[in-house]
């Protein structure tokens, strides 16, 4: 048995979950629509055995110290754990968990729905003509790039990345990636991608999307240097973590026509966006939605719940970012 504090609203089938399995002997969940502020979080979880936490909270070592001694897991609604120090809680015995899997497929959905948006201008488009700008059609109104027969360049290629890879083979493009670890030769030939280095991705890409995880060696991977190297027609799209671009070089590319458009649903200081990047009519802008469909949050909240449980029970949690935790106990 343990207590629970949930610190967000989610999805009810992560909270039925937490209910109806018999060790969760207190549950609390911050109810407010609103990011729980950092003091009101730290009393929040004194004295409880689990969090379920969203990826606004940052899990570091004051927070651990916090919740205190019986802490076992913090289970966080997100394949991304960049806001969590793993270190920290592996150091004091916590597990953490994520929810990798269930959204891969809708997060490539959505990197798709920005490739496709930024090259066909559908944002700019919209605001066209719902200003009531358009009187007549015209040869020569809101010109965008294709995206069929082009070369798309996916600088990451773990779950998310291969899932988009799937999604441009049905669109007949030439995919190049990057990533830390070389895929095998049958992985490369099913999904029909071929391995390059970063120089050559950006050379040759007409679209460059990101799929990578952000880490030490990812953080300000993409800046002037990068979008230089681009062709001048080039479509950038991010849906992994904002920190991963400069964000205000990305404004000045698209501001000076050094890249065509870019797709973006990650920002480096959300929810704040850079200004000269919303001034930029040629980007298609979301919220950090990459994984918000109905049935795909209500999975991530079932097995962020699912994670908790299975710790309680004394079990393994099927997610563990630091199993060596599990193993030292
Ligand atoms: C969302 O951004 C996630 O990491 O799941």
């Amino acid at each position: 048995m343990g207590k629970v504090f949930v610190t967000r609203r989610i999805p009810e089938r992560g909270i039925e979950l937490l209910q109806r399995s018999g060790v969760v002997s207190e549950l609390r969940i911050y109810e407010e629509d609103r990011v729980i502020p950092r003091d009101e979080l730290l009393a929040s979880v004194a004295g409880v055995d689990a969090v379920l936490a969203i990826l606004t909270e940052r899990i570091d070592g004051a927070f651990l110290d916090a919740a205190g001694p019986q802490l076992k897991v913090v289970a966080n609604m997100a394949v991304g754990y960049d806001n969590v120090d793993v270190a920290a809680a592996t150091a004091r015995g916590v597990i953490i968990t994520n929810t990798p899997g269930v959204l891969t497929e809708t997060t490539a959905d959505l990197a798709f729905a920005l490739i496709l948006a930024a090259c066909r201008r559908l944002s700019e488009s919209e605001h066209y003509l719902r200003s009531g700008a358009w009187k007549f059609w015209s040869p020569t109104l809101l010109l965008g790039v294709d995206i069929h027969g082009q070369t798309l360049g996916l600088f990451g290629m773990g779950r998310i990345g291969q899932a988009v890879a799937r999604r441009a083979k049905g669109f007949g493009m030439r995919i190049l990636y990057c990533n830390r670890t070389r895929l095998d030769a049958a992985e490369e030939q099913a999904l029909g991608v071929n391995y390059v280095d970063k120089a050559t991705l950006l050379r040759e890409s007409d679209i460059v999307s990101l799929h990578c995880p952000l880490t030490p060696e990812t953080r300000g991977a993409f800046g002037l240097a990068e979008f230089r190297q681009m062709k001048p027609t080039a479509v950038f799209v991010n849906t992994t973590r904002g920190p991963v671009v400069k964000e205000a070089e990305l404004a000045a590319a698209l501001r000076d026509g050094v890249i065509f458009a870019a797709g973006l649903d990650v920002y480096e200081n959300e929810p704040q966006i850079h200004p000269e990047l919303l001034a930029c009519t040629n980007t298609v802008l979301a919220p950090h939605i990459g994984s918000a469909t109905q049935d795909t949050r209500g999975k991530m909240a079932a097995i962020a719940a699912s994670n908790i449980v299975a710790v309680l029970k004394g079990e393994a949690p099927l997610n563990a970012v630091n199993p060596d935790v599990l193993a030292g106990r």
